[in-house]
């Protein structure tokens, strides 16, 4: 058997587990106390028992369901009379070309299941693989963008696992459940890292620059949003069916939009915003309101709630921010876990907050 073969057996089995096994012994017995309390082997009751040898064939294979016609046949067997109420016994070449019947219809059953079993399980081994690849090469993207100003890249696992928490939460709300689903949340955890993706585009004067910018070159900073999301954009032209662009170029584009309109590059408001750019709007500021960068210092994560919540309505979508902070508990544990670092609760709120709303790329 080769190893493919092994691991598709092995994921098919764990599909099934026990539930294949149990259902068809028991069915089995059923059919035989049938049997029995009909009157033996003479009525037309002994063929219910290719039902409980073809589940055990498609779902076990064909060795698992010779073995189980094998036995179904003799729980049908030699002791089991022709005609209960005349006391005639079965012949013995009777149950033995039933016993015959019953195996060679779990090996026909089995194979054919077997072959469909292996195209399937291939067929989902190989999309596993795909899907797999494509998020390396993402992350690996990512991972290149952000190590400039951030040597650790641990910022985008932290925000990916924000975002899928914030997701989770809103879809308890009646008012987020139909637009957010298990697939909704799935994209945002793998998209989201892909937000400062343009930074690649922006100068490290700029990028790694340790004070204030000057408004020239804030309006180059804020082109990274810009500049991200037209290269997803040319990508999805050269992808078009790919699920995962449309809320990348989203974030991309959208995540230092503020509620009230004054953020950029449009300056949109409200829900004119895209949801999963208000989501990583939040997860990216509380990330960075966290994180030594360049141009601040690390705040403590209960001050760092309180900016959250002070922002809800002005940066921030409030429903959005009414779940951060239900949840700011375990948003702190996403940080320390992601980042293996405590925060330094010396460390208190100054004029950095300034150029984390106004003057950088967060
Ligand atoms: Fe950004």
């Amino acid at each position: 058997m080769r190893r493919s073969d092994s691991i598709i057996n092995e994921m098919w089995q764990r599909k099934w587990g026990v539930s294949g096994w149990f259902v068809s012994y028991l069915f089995s017995l059923i059919v035989t106390v049938l049997v029995y309390w009909t009157g033996g082997t003479i009525t037309a009751y002994p063929n219910l028992m290719y039902i409980p040898i073809a589940i055990m064939s498609s779902t076990h294979g064909k060795w698992h369901g010779m073995i189980h016609g094998i036995v179904s046949s003799l729980l049908i067997g030699p002791f089991m009379p022709l005609d209960r109420a005349m006391g005639i016994r079965q012949t013995t070449i009777n149950w033995i070309i039933r016993l015959l019947i019953y195996a060679i219809n779990a090996y026909v059953i089995g194979s054919i299941s077997d072959f469909f079993r292996h195209v399937y399980l291939e067929r989902v081994n190989k999309e596993k693989e795909i899907a797999e690849t494509k998020l390396a090469m993402i992350y690996s993207l990512v991972k290149l963008a952000e190590s400039r100003d951030d040597s650790t890249g641990a910022h985008i696992e932290r925000v990916a696992q924000i975002c899928r928490l914030l997701a989770i939460n809103l879809q308890k709300r009646k008012k987020y459940q139909k637009y957010i689903d298990e697939d909704y949340i799935e994209k945002i955890t793998q998209v989201s890292p892909l937000h400062d993706i343009g930074k690649v585009g922006i100068p490290d004067y700029i990028l790694l620059k340790p004070g204030r910018l000057s408004a020239e070159e804030y309006e180059l900073m804020k082109a990274h949003t810009t500049i991200g999301a037209k290269t997803l954009l040319e990508v999805k032209e050269k992808f078009p069916d790919n699920r995962f662009l449309d809320m990348a170029i989203g974030i991309t584009y959208f995540h230092h939009e503020k509620w009230n309109g004054t953020g950029y590059p449009f300056g949109l408001a409200g829900e004119s915003i895209p949801l999963s750019a208000r989501i990583m709007a939040i997860a990216d500021v509380y990330d960075a309101l966290r994180s030594t960068r360049v141009y601040k210092k690390a705040f403590p994560h209960a001050e760092s709630v309180r900016i959250i919540q002070e922002e809800s309505g002005k940066a921030f979508d409030p429903e959005i921010v009414k779940v951060f902070i239900e949840i700011h508990e375990e948003i702190r544990e996403i940080y320390d876990r992601y980042s293996g670092s405590q925060e330094n609760p010396n460390i208190h709120l100054g004029t950095e907050l300034e150029f984390l709303f106004e003057e950088t790329g967060a």
